[in-house]
């Protein structure tokens, strides 16, 4: 790599002794980037916003927050009220997770969409799985630091599911537990890790990002850059463009955290942990529900108990994700070429929400006289058919459309076509 000539001299000096000014003018300025890059691109850096305003903000929670099963609820309490903008801190953190998932979501679904964890950025996609598993972790156990209802219901309901893995289960959810139930052991290690895991998914970052510059970013079209006329520098016009989507995505996000700061909460959680009385309904967060309808939608399969096969259903919906650039083999990688796997796209979209919506709801509820139970069952069996029946066929017996030669040619015809009618009128 070149070194630029950088015109101020202590950068020239430092850089002559430690690279990091070339490095991030070649990563992050130079950095050849697909023209055609869509806002579905803007998803990842704006994760990054979002890791970085969890940490912060939680450092600052951090500073007023007590691990204590006797202080932990009353300490938050004193944080929404007499801490100088605690509540402020507060709701940005609360906020800050359902919409860090949001973001993370639509991150995954573009990926999804566009085939880019297919050759050559399958680790790049192995990394995002990673941390989305770390994401989940850190996320449950910061659910159970404000130590109200459902932070004690939804921990004690979760870890009991551990109960279910044959001969040592119960020995496992003792140790994680550190007791003989969900209690000050548990809140003290769930706040331990809850702040040390955030700087373990930063590094992962760090590691996807460097998998993502080994090849470049892939784009709407799925097909590799030919040469420079596919690309343009990342700085201004990428850098420009993901300000602007933060611009967009903090309204969004102020939105919530000034006007609806309780919209994803639930109400009782402002009930201070009470381990004899419990919540008619204990619900996860919204971002855990489709996983939570798979826990419960899975009925007892042979030898395996409703319990295990739930647990092993639960984490197998995510683990199958590190497959599937093998599951999915068709050599094409954007939807838009692929017109029965666009589909099956959007019946999985489809599926997962329907998911979250049952697992919002009790099993034994119905719609319209069909059992949530049942929808979920559905609903679960088409996720599961789609990454293991589905997508392998669809490799084999799918006949894409014809790829555009270039990133540029559709571009170019366009304007030649707009020449044309130009020259016409
Ligand atoms: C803390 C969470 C995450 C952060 C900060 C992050 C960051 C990024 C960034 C900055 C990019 C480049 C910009 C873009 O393509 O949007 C990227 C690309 C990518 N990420 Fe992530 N990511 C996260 C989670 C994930 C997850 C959970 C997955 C998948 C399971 C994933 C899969 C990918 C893939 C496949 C690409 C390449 C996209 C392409 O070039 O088309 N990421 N990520």
């Amino acid at each position: 790599m070149a070194a630029p000539a950088f015109s101020n001299p202590i950068v020239r000096w430092i850089d002559h002794r430690l690279p990091i000014f070339s490095f991030m003018h070649h990563e992050m300025h130079e950095y050849p980037t697909p023209k055609n890059l869509n806002y579905f691109w803007n998803f990842g850096s704006l994760a990054g916003f979002m890791l970085i305003t969890m940490i912060v903000t939680g450092i600052v929670l951090a500073m007023h927050y007590t691990p204590h099963a006797s202080l932990a609820f009353q300490s938050v309490e004193r944080i929404m009220r007499d801490v100088n903008y605690g509540w402020l801190v507060r709701y940005l953190h609360m906020n800050g997770a359902s919409f860090f998932f949001i973001v993370t979501y639509i991150h995954i679904f573009r990926g999804l969409y566009y085939g880019s964890y297919k050759t050559p950025r399958e680790l790049l996609w192995m990394l995002g799985v990673v941390i989305l598993l770390l994401m989940m972790a850190t996320a449950f156990m910061g659910y159970v630091l404000p130590w109200g209802q459902m932070s004690f219901w939804g921990a004690t309901v979760i870890t009991n599911f551990f109960t279910a893995i044959p001969i040592v289960g119960d020995a496992i959810t003792t140790w994680l537990w550190g007791g003989y139930s969900v209690d000050n052991a548990t809140l003290n290690r769930f706040f331990s890790l809850h702040y040390l895991l955030p700087f373990v998914i930063l590094a992962v970052v760090g590691v996807h990002v460097m998998a993502l510059h080994r090849h470049g970013s892939n784009n709407p079209l799925g097909i590799d850059m030919k040469g420079p006329q596919d690309s343009i520098s990342f700085h201004p016009y990428y850098t420009v463009k993901d300000y602007f989507g933060i611009a967009v995505f903090l309204l969004f996000y102020a939105g919530f955290v000034f006007f609806a700061p309780n919209f994803f909460g639930e109400p009782d959680n402002y009930i201070a942990a009470n381990p004899l009385s419990t919540p008619p309904h204990i619900v996860p967060e919204w971002y855990f529900l489709p996983f939570y309808a798979i826990l419960r939608a899975v009925p007892d399969l042979w030898i395996i108990d409703a319990k295990l096969a739930g647990v092993i259903a639960m984490f197998g919906s995510i683990i199958l994700l590190f497959f599937l650039p093998w599951l999915d083999h068709s050599p094409v990688r954007s939807a838009r070429f692929r017109p029965a796997y666009r589909f099956f796209f959007w019946v999985l979209v489809l599926a997962c929400l329907v998911l979250g919506w049952v697992g919002a709801n009790s099993p034994d509820a119905s719609f319209h006289g069909v059992p949530f139970l049942w929808i979920g069952r559905i609903a679960t069996s088409y996720y599961f058919l789609h990454f293991l029946v589905i997508l392998p066929i669809l490799g084999y017996v799918e006949k894409p459309k014809p790829l555009p030669l270039s990133i540029s040619e559709p571009v170019l015809k366009r304007t030649a076509y707009g020449a044309k009618t130009m020259e016409k009128a």
